[in-house]
């Protein structure tokens, strides 16, 4: 890749995990240490982009040189892309937004009186899904955690959401997926193309990654 490559490009990135609080003490969440979005972050930074790193909460000390947004909630990731996506180049979903949320929030806390404790939860916004379909010129990549029939359900993940190309990881792999600071993935990209990739760090995926995305641009 070549040093300023992401040059006047704006870039937002999503990390990490969503939570959902379920009272006043406790919250709910997923196991992303926002290791792959803080990567990306970082390397696109190095690269020239100007960079929107959205980011739930983790404990990575964040690039210097970009805009960092904390949100804690999908509902609040949702609005804190909303705010930077009408102007920005590219959008990479690198979270693990939640998908649900308890129905209702107790105001108190929560008392174990009960052997069996029943809650409902209802449906998150899908915040790539919504994006895919108002985009204009953006690149979007998004990720898929999968843990079986891995190509087919980013395949079909990649056309729902209109992402440009998509990222899957077996999480069930060791040094893949959550946590780690290795990824195994497969990139498939609209024109059918389907690449595997051997275990390596982070940082050296987020670069072939943006070296995609550098070749979407200029096509663009
Ligand atoms: O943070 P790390 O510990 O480094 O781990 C990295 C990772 C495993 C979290 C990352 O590589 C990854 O795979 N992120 C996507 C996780 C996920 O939510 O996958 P999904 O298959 O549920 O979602 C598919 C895509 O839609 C993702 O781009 C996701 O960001 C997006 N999404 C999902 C749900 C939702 N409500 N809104 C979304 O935008």
């Amino acid at each position: 890749f070549k040093d300023g490559d992401l040059k006047n490009q704006k870039i937002v990135i999503t990390a990490g995990p969503t939570i959902e609080p379920l009272d006043p003490v406790r919250y709910m969440t997923n196991f992303s240490s926002g290791k792959m979005g803080y990567a990306l972050a970082e390397e696109a930074k190095k690269r020239g982009g100007e960079v929107v790193l959205i980011t739930g909460p983790t404990n990575i000390e964040p690039p210097t040189g970009i805009k960092l947004v904390k949100i804690n909630t999908t509902r609040e990731m949702l609005s804190a892309v909303e705010a930077e996506f009408d102007d920005c180049q590219v959008l990479i979903k690198a979270a693990a937004p939640l998908d649900y949320r308890p129905n209702e929030v107790s105001n108190s806390k929560i008392k174990k009186n009960n052997d069996v404790l029943e809650m409902k939860f209802i449906k998150n916004p899908d915040i790539a899904k919504h994006f895919g379909e108002m985009k204009k010129s953006q690149i979007m990549v998004g990720f898929a955690a999968e843990t079986e029939n891995i190509i087919e359900y980013a395949k079909g993940k990649m056309e729902r959401k209109n992402f440009d190309f998509i990222v899957a990881n077996d999480v069930l792999k060791e040094g893949a997926g959550f946590k780690a600071d290795t990824n195994i993935v497969t990139i498939i990209d609209r024109g059918g193309e389907v690449e595997n990739y051997p275990l390596m760090e982070k940082n050296k995926l987020a670069n072939i990654i943006l070296d995609k995305v550098v070749e979407l641009l200029i096509k663009s």
